[in-house]
């Protein structure tokens, strides 16, 4: 039987229309108060209502338009299974920023097609700034096709990283951010991992580095970041994941992979 698997442009556009939806109703939810549903790896990594109902709006739309297909997501973990399309859900990246209010908070939702993101979407909750991106089709904002930055030198590199849940995690990438600090331009930490790697997309941030991302972190803004000619991989030609995301251009990504490479970014708990 021969397999019909839609084109990555049908896929970014039930993704966008997707993420629209669950964008609204995340921002609905914020205007009307947010409070703490449970917690997750420790008791800073919160759930809000709005994590969950907007996760479970997502799934129930992908139903809807493609019921075949698997979803992974966040709040709810895996579900369906068996084609060749998975979609992968963050409900709110920047799940702190939210519960504080602070405008800096996304929707990202991006398809895979037999393991390899095809396309995603990245949609800011309080401004409505949306990336896309398909595979071999560029990165995208409001029309506006992106292009990372071509900053060569590490020391002029404005550097956005994050940290992890877990006191002891974080402990380590604290260590790695004190010996890292002198040798670039300065670091943000803005709190949502899908917009770093849309903003160093357009170049509003340079690069972007950080450990124990997970897929949904990764997914869209990882081929935002990529088709918009960053490189994006982990220490020595490892794929990105959750040991290590290194998304830089090109001139910048060999020296400060071999930075964090000495300063055993990857490593700790
Ligand atoms: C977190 C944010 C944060 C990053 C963490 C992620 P969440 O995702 O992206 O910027 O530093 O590693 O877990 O919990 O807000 O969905």
């Amino acid at each position: 039987m021969v397999r019909s698997v839609p084109e990555p442009r049908e896929l970014l556009e039930i993704a966008i229309e997707v993420a629209r939806e669950a964008a609204t109703t995340a921002y609905r939810m914020r205007s009307q108060g947010v409070s703490v549903a449970a917690t997750k790896s420790t008791v800073t990594d919160v759930v809000t209502a709005a994590d969950q109902a907007v996760e479970r709006q997502v799934h129930d739309a992908l139903r809807r338009l493609r019921p075949a297909d698997a979803v992974l997501g966040e709040e709810y973990g895996e579900a369906g299974a068996g084609g060749a399309v998975r979609w992968i859900v963050d409900p709110i990246d920047g799940t702190v920023n939210y519960l504080y209010d602070i405008p800096h908070s996304a929707v990202s939702l991006a398809a895979e097609v037999d393991g390899a993101v095809v396309a995603g979407v990245v949609r800011n909750i309080r401004t409505g700034e949306e990336w896309t991106a398909t595979v071999g089709g560029g990165a995208w904002r409001d029309g506006q096709r992106l292009r990372c930055s071509t900053e060569p030198d590490l020391g002029q590199a404005l550097v956005a990283t994050g940290f992890g849940y877990d006191p002891r995690r974080r402990q380590h990438q604290g260590r790695v951010l004190a010996e890292l600090i002198p040798h670039v331009r300065d670091i943000r930490r803005l709190g949502a991992a899908a917009l770093d790697l849309c903003l160093a997309a357009e170049g509003r941030v340079d690069a972007y580095y950080e450990k124990g991302l997970a897929a949904w972190d990764l997914a869209a803004g990882g081929l935002v970041a990529t088709e918009a000619g960053l490189r994006v991989s982990g220490l020595a030609g490892a794929a990105a994941g959750p040991d290590l995301v290194i998304a830089a251009p090109p001139a910048l990504f060999a020296p400060l992979h071999d930075r964090l490479a000495d300063l055993d970014a990857a490593g700790g708990p």
